[in-house]
C-alpha cells in the first residue's frame, strides 16, 4: 500500500509544482487556473505571496512513498475556507489525490471547509465526495484553461 505523507512546501519542489500545473493536459481538467499557466515568473509572484501568506494560507507538498506527487492546502477568508489540490499527471488513478486530502483533513480543522470544482471535472468531485464534502451550490466562473465560462459545483465538509 502506497504510504503518503504531507510535509512544508521546499524550494525545490516549485519546478515540480510548475511542470504539472503549466500542463495542458492537466490545466484543461482543472479548468480554473492563471491566465497563462506557461508564465514561470507570474507563477513564482504567486507561489512567494503564497508561501509569506502562511497564516492565511495553507500548502502542503505530498509524498508518496518517497516520490513528491502533488500539493493539497487551504485558504480563503474565516467560514469561506476552500480546500485545493493537485497531482502529478503521471500519478492519477492510483488514488493518492484522495488519499492526499483525506490526510490533509486529518491535519486540518477547519470545518466547515469549501471546495470549487468544474463541473466536468469527474475525477474531482468523486474525490471531494469519498472524504465526506457535500454538494451544497452551483456557480459559473471563467475558466482561464478553457477560454470560457463553465459550470461549478460548489461543495462542503460540515463539522
Ligand atoms: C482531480 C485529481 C486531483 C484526481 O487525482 P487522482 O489522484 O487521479 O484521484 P484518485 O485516484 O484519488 O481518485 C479519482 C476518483 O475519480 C474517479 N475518476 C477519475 N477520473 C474520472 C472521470 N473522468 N470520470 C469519472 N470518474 C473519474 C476515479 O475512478 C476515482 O474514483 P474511484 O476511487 O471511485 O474509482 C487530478 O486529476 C488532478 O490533479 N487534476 C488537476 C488539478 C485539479 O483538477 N484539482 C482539483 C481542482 S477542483
Amino acid at each position: 500500500m502506497t504510504e503518503i505523507t504531507l510535509r512544508a512546501v521546499h524550494d525545490g519542489d516549485l519546478p515540480l509544482f510548475f511542470a504539472w500545473m503549466s500542463d495542458p493536459d492537466a490545466t484543461r481538467v482543472a479548468a480554473f487556473t492563471p491566465q497563462d499557466p506557461a508564465d514561470r515568473t507570474a507563477f513564482d509572484a504567486h507561489w512567494a505571496r503564497i508561501r509569506a501568506a502562511s497564516s492565511t494560507v495553507v500548502m502542503r507538498t505530498v509524498v508518496a512513498d518517497g516520490t513528491v506527487v502533488g500539493h493539497v492546502g487551504e485558504y480563503g477568508e474565516p467560514g469561506d475556507r476552500q480546500v485545493t489540490y493537485w497531482i502529478d499527471r503521471a500519478h492519477w488513478g492510483r488514488g493518492l489525490a484522495t488519499a492526499a486530502l483525506r490526510a490533509y483533513l486529518d491535519e486540518s480543522p477547519t470545518r466547515p471547509l469549501h471546495a470549487r470544482a468544474a463541473a466536468d471535472n469527474l475525477g474531482s468531485r468523486r474525490v471531494l465526495e469519498k472524504c465526506g464534502f457535500v454538494v451544497t451550490g452551483a456557480d459559473r466562473g471563467f475558466a482561464a484553461a478553457r477560454g470560457e465560462e463553465i459550470d461549478e459545483v460548489l461543495t462542503t465538509l460540515h463539522g
